[in-house]
């Protein structure tokens, strides 16, 4: 193990120029693969330089009072006003404060977690991060059900859970939120405009209910920050996704960094179609017409992470 001076300037060439050639990127993983502390380190140290995942996790109750206006992050000509809810639900110190942890699990939400049967592997990780609150129950075979982060896109109310439109839904919602327990609902709620009232929704259930969960509001900086390091390394990520998100706060907090459901192509490595979720029926179109991200250039940079022993991408099945 060494460190190469080139390796991030590789990086970015093996991610703008290696295609998704799926026989290609099944040869990648068949190779055994071992952890590079070296690199990860200095990845670590690298992104401490645009970010600090610790405080810009969530902002701080000290920084703001109800009624401060806020300007959304990628709709800056709009506004939304800190509610008390949102005021009483800020946190007064970092929920990942002096948090270390030797092997973490980052579940991102792709079909590819089907009939994987990494349920128990992912569950084996010292702190496990899930995607916009996906269901385990029904699938914890392949996706586990340990929980200590979890993420909620304001949209996620409006996509799973049918805008809490009827008592049921309300009652999922809520049930999903109690499963939760002593973990951390990581709420970016001032990204995009749209989503005021289904945070607002979210959080009176969690003040109603005493739900036992910890919630943390990502800091207005966090996408900008992050964009900023990616982009020094060659990676023009205009909006980076949810996923790439937790890889580049977890760098932080985790030694050792292992990514599971991270596939967003249509077909596996075999050429059998892959789900774009592994839990609905959202279609692929949906990313490349609608999205703003850029998920193939992201799951390259993955890659070549991988291959440098970064962090470790599994996209096969467990047994
Ligand atoms: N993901 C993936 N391949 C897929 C679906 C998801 O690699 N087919 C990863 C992405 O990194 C994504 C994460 O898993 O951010 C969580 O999935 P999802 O809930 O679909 O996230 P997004 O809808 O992309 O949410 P956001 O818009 O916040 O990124």
């Amino acid at each position: 193990e060494h460190v190469d001076p080139t390796a991030l300037t590789r990086l970015s060439k093996d991610a703008n120029h290696l295609g998704p050639s799926y026989n290609n990127t099944a040869k990648l993983y068949s190779n055994s693969w071992t952890f590079n502390k070296t690199l990860s380190n200095l990845i670590r140290k690298n992104i401490l330089r645009f970010l600090d995942p610790e405080r810009d996790i969530s902002i701080l109750k000290g920084t703001l009072k109800p009624g401060d206006i806020i300007h959304y992050v990628f709709d800056r000509h709009s506004t939304t006003n800190i509610s008390q809810n949102l005021y009483r639900l800020l946190p007064t110190v970092s929920p990942m404060k002096n948090q270390h942890h030797r092997r973490c699990a980052i579940v991102g939400n792709s079909g590819i977690l089907l009939n994987s049967s990494c349920g128990s592997e992912i569950d084996s990780h010292d702190f496990v991060i899930r995607c916009n609150l996906a269901p385990v129950e029904e699938y914890y075979r392949d996706v586990g059900w340990r929980t200590n982060l979890v993420t909620m896109n304001p949209s996620v109310v409006q996509r799973a859970f049918q805008d809490l439109v009827s008592e049921e839904w309300r009652d999922r919602f809520l049930k999903r939120l109690q499963s939760l327990s002593g973990s951390v609902l990581w709420i970016p709620a001032f990204m995009a405009k749209g989503g005021e009232e289904r945070v607002e929704w979210a959080l009176r259930l969690i003040l109603l209910h005493t739900v036992d969960v910890r919630t943390a509001f990502p800091s207005l900086r966090l996408l900008h920050a992050v964009r900023g390091y990616w982009l020094t390394n060659n990676v023009h990520i205009k909006r980076p996704t949810t996923g790439l998100l937790m890889y580049t706060m977890a760098t932080r907090f985790c030694e050792e960094i292992h990514l599971y459901g991270f596939w967003p192509f249509p077909l596996d490595p075999q050429g059998k179609p892959v789900k774009y979720h592994y839990y609905d029926t959202l279609k692929y179109e949906y990313t490349s017409s609608s999205s703003p991200h850029t998920m193939p250039l992201e799951f390259r940079t993955l890659s070549a992470l991988h291959r440098q022993g970064a962090l470790q991408l599994h996209t096969g099945s467990c047994d």
